[in-house]
C-alpha cells in the first residue's frame, strides 16, 4: 500500500488574472476556499520578487481564509526569509527565481548554492517551517538536499511534461524514470519526495503512480481548466485521476 497522495493547488494564476486589471477580482482567497471545499490538501502560493501575481497582503488573507496548510514558494533571499518567518506558513518551498522568466523554469542549484542555502534552510527549520527544495530529479541535487538537511524535496517535472507534450515517448519514459528513481532514493534517505510543474490531466497519472511521492503541486493547468469548467470540477477531476493512478 502506498501512502495517500496529497494535492496542493497553486493559486498564483488567479492572482495573475486579478492583477491584469489591478483590482480585487478574481480573489485568490476565494480560490483557496473552493480548493478547501472540494478536498484539496493544501494551498501553494509563490510570492515573487516582482509581485507579478501573489501580493504580500494575500499571504495572511489566504492563511486566514482556510485551515489548509500553506506552502509558500520563495526565492532564497533575506527579504523572502523575513516574510516567511513573519507569516509562519506550514511549509516553505525554496525555488530558483529569475526576473525575466515566465515561470520557474528549472530546479534550484542546491549543490552550487550550498553555502548560501545553509542559513536560510536552518532558520526556516528552526522556526518549525517544513522546508522543501524545488530541484531537478538529479542525484547531485538530491545529495545536496540531504547535506542541507531538507526534510522534503519537490522534483521539477517540467522536462517530463515537455517530453510528454512533444509526444516523445522515449524522452517521456526517461524523464519519468529519473523522477521515480530519485523519489525512491529520497525516500530511502528519509527525505519526503514531492513533484510538480506542468502537470495536466493527460500527464499526471504516471507521476501519481510513483509510490514514494507524497504530494503533487499543480497550478497553471488547473486554473486554466477552471476557466472552462469551474475550479471545483477541475480540482475534483485532478483528484480522481490521481487516486485512480494510485
Ligand atoms: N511547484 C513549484 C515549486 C512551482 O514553482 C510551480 C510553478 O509555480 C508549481 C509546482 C506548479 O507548476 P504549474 O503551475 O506548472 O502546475
Amino acid at each position: 500500500m502506498s501512502l495517500r497522495l496529497r494535492l496542493g493547488v497553486n493559486i498564483d494564476h488567479v492572482a495573475t488574472i486579478r492583477n491584469a486589471r489591478g483590482g480585487d477580482h478574481p480573489d485568490p482567497v476565494r480560490a483557496a476556499q473552493i480548493v478547501a471545499s472540494v478536498g484539496g490538501d493544501g494551498i501553494t502560493a509563490h510570492l515573487r520578487e516582482d509581485r507579478r501575481h501573489i501580493r504580500d497582503e494575500d499571504i495572511a488573507r489566504i492563511q486566514a481564509a482556510t485551515d489548509l496548510p500553506l506552502n509558500l514558494e520563495m526565492a532564497a533571499t533575506e527579504e523572502m526569509l523575513a516574510i516567511a518567518l513573519r507569516h509562519h506558513p506550514h511549509a516553505a518551498c525554496i525555488v530558483p527565481e529569475k526576473r525575466e522568466e515566465r515561470t520557474t523554469e528549472g530546479g534550484l542549484d542546491a549543490a552550487g548554492l550550498h553555502n548560501h542555502l545553509v542559513p536560510i534552510v536552518d532558520r526556516l527549520k528552526d522556526a518549525g517551517i517544513r522546508v522543501s527544495l524545488f530541484i531537478a530529479p538529479d542525484e547531485r541535487q538530491l545529495d545536496a538536499a540531504l547535506r542541507l538537511g531538507a526534510p522534503v524535496v519537490e522534483f521539477h517535472t517540467g522536462e517530463y511534461a515537455h517530453a510528454h507534450l512533444a509526444g516523445d515517448g522515449d524522452a517521456t519514459a526517461r524523464e519519468l524514470k529519473r523522477i521515480a528513481d530519485m523519489a525512491a532514493l529520497a525516500s530511502k534517505n528519509g527525505i519526503e519526495p514531492h513533484a510538480g510543474h506542468g502537470l495536466t490531466y493527460e500527464n499526471v497519472q504516471p507521476v501519481a503512480a510513483i509510490p514514494q511521492i507524497a504530494e503533487l503541486n499543480i497550478g497553471h493547468y488547473l486554473i486554466g481548466e477552471a476557466v472552462f469548467t469551474g475550479l471545483e470540477t477541475a480540482v475534483r477531476r485532478m483528484r480522481d485521476l490521481m487516486d485512480a493512478a494510485r
